[in-house]
C-alpha cells in the first residue's frame, strides 16, 4: 500500500470524532455512532483505494453505510478494511474517557473476516511477545511476562472489561498478586496501550468483541506486541455465521498473523474521549482539535498526529 495513505487514513478517523464528539455525555449512543459513521464515510469518498468493508457496522440490510460487504473509495490499491467509527459508544454517550474512532486497513485478504460474536483475547507489548499462550493458565501467563517485561508479577498491571464473565481471571491475577484495571467498556483502546511502554498496562485479558479484536491485532502488529484470539460463539447460527465468513475451525486459536496477515497494515486511531494515550477531541470558537495515533506495519513507523482543525471561514488562532 502506498504510504501516502497512512495520512489520508489519519483524515478518514479524524472525521468520525469530529461529528461524534459533538455528542460526548448527551447519553444518545446511537445518534452518536451514526455521526462517527457520517464522518468516516464521507472521508473515505475521497481517499483513492479500492476498499472492501470486511469489518464494519453490520450486515447490508441493517447498516446503512459502512456495512460489510460495501465497497468504498474512489480506486487504486485492493485492500481489505476494518472500521470501528465509533469504538465506546457508552462511554461517548456517558462522557467517560477511552472512545476512539479506529480503522486498520491490510491488502485484500489479510484480515480476518471476523463476524460480529465474542472473542477471548489476550494481548502484550513487545517485551512480551511470543510467551503468551491463550491455552494456558491465567496465572502462568502472568508469570511469563513478568519474566518477559524483568520484573515480578505485581509489577504488572492488567486490563480487564468489568463484566461478571471474567469473575476467575479478576480472581486469577489477584491472587497472583497483578494489579488490574476494571473497564466498563473499550478494549481496543487498552490494547493500543499495552503495547506502548510507558502506558502503565502490560497485559489486556478477558473476552470481548470479535470485530474489536482484529483491530486490536492490527495496532499491536503495529506495535510489535503480540495477540492471540478465539472466537466464543453463543449459538449454532453464530458457528453458521463465522463458517460463513471463512473461519473453517471454530475452536481455532488465531495468532496476531492469523488475525492480520502480510507485512503491510496500517492502522489508524483518533481521540474522541480523553485517554492514557492522546487527548480526546477539543472544539472552540471556529474549530477543534484532534489528536490521532497513525502506525504503519512495513516500516515500523508510529505517528502522533496532533491536528487543528479550521471551520468554514471564520477568523482563528492557533494556541499552544
Ligand atoms: P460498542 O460497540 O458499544 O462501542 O462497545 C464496544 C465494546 O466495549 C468493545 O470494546 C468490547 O470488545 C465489547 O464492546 C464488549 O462487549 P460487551 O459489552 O457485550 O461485554
Amino acid at each position: 500500500m502506498d504510504r501516502i495513505l497512512t495520512l489520508e487514513f489519519v483524515r478518514v478517523t479524524e472525521a468520525a470524532a469530529i461529528k461524534c464528539g459533538r455528542l460526548v455525555g448527551c447519553g444518545d449512543k446511537i445518534g452518536a455512532d451514526q455521526l462517527a459513521v457520517d464522518g468516516m464515510r464521507s472521508e473515505f469518498e475521497k481517499v483513492h483505494i479500492d476498499g472492501e468493508v470486511v469489518i464494519g457496522e453490520g450486515e447490508m440490510d441493517e447498516a446503512p453505510m459502512l456495512y460489510i460487504g460495501e465497497k468504498v473509495g474512489l480506486g487504486g490499491d485492493a485492500v481489505d478494511i476494518a472500521v470501528d467509527p465509533l469504538e465506546g459508544t457508552n462511554l461517548v454517550a456517558k462522557g467517560q474517557n477511552g472512545a476512539i474512532a479506529v480503522l486498520a486497513i491490510a491488502p485484500r485478504g489479510c484480515l480476518l473476516h471476523a463476524p460480529d460474536m465474542y472473542m477471548e483475547k489476550i494481548a502484550v507489548g513487545p517485551r512480551a511477545a511470543g510467551r503468551i499462550d491463550i491455552n494456558a493458565p491465567v496465572k502462568e501467563n502472568l508469570r511469563r511476562v513478568a519474566e518477559a517485561m524483568e520484573r515480578s508479577v505485581d509489577d504488572l498491571s492488567v486490563v480487564i472489561l468489568d463484566r461478571e464473565r471474567h469473575a476467575d481471571i479478576i480472581r486469577d491475577c489477584r491472587e497472583a498478586g497483578a494489579r488490574i484495571r476494571l473497564i466498563t467498556d473499550g478494549d481496543v483502546t487498552p490494547a493500543i496501550e499495552v503495547g506502548i511502554e510507558g502506558s502503565g498496562v502490560h497485559m489486556l485479558i478477558g473476552t470481548g468483541g470479535a470485530p474489536e479484536g482484529v483491530l486490536a491485532a492490527a495496532a499491536l502488529k503495529c506495535l510489535g506486541g503480540d495477540m492471540q484470539g478465539r472466537l466464543v460463539p453463543h449459538s449454532d447460527e453464530e458457528v453458521r455465521r463465522a463458517k460463513e465468513m471463512g473461519v473453517a475451525d471454530i475452536h481455532q486459536v488465531f495468532t496476531i498473523d492469523d488475525l492480520v496477515k502480510g507485512d503491510d497494515c496500517i492502522f489508524s486511531a483518533t481521540a474522541i474521549t480523553p485517554g492514557n494515550i492522546l487527548r480526546g477531541i477539543r472544539y472552540f470558537g471556529g474549530g477543534a482539535r484532534t489528536q490521532t495515533v497513525v502506525m504503519r506495519y512495513k516500516t515500523g513507523t508510529v505517528r502522533f498526529v496532533d491536528t487543528i482543525h479550521k471551520f468554514g471561514n471564520r477568523g482563528m488562532s492557533i494556541k499552544l
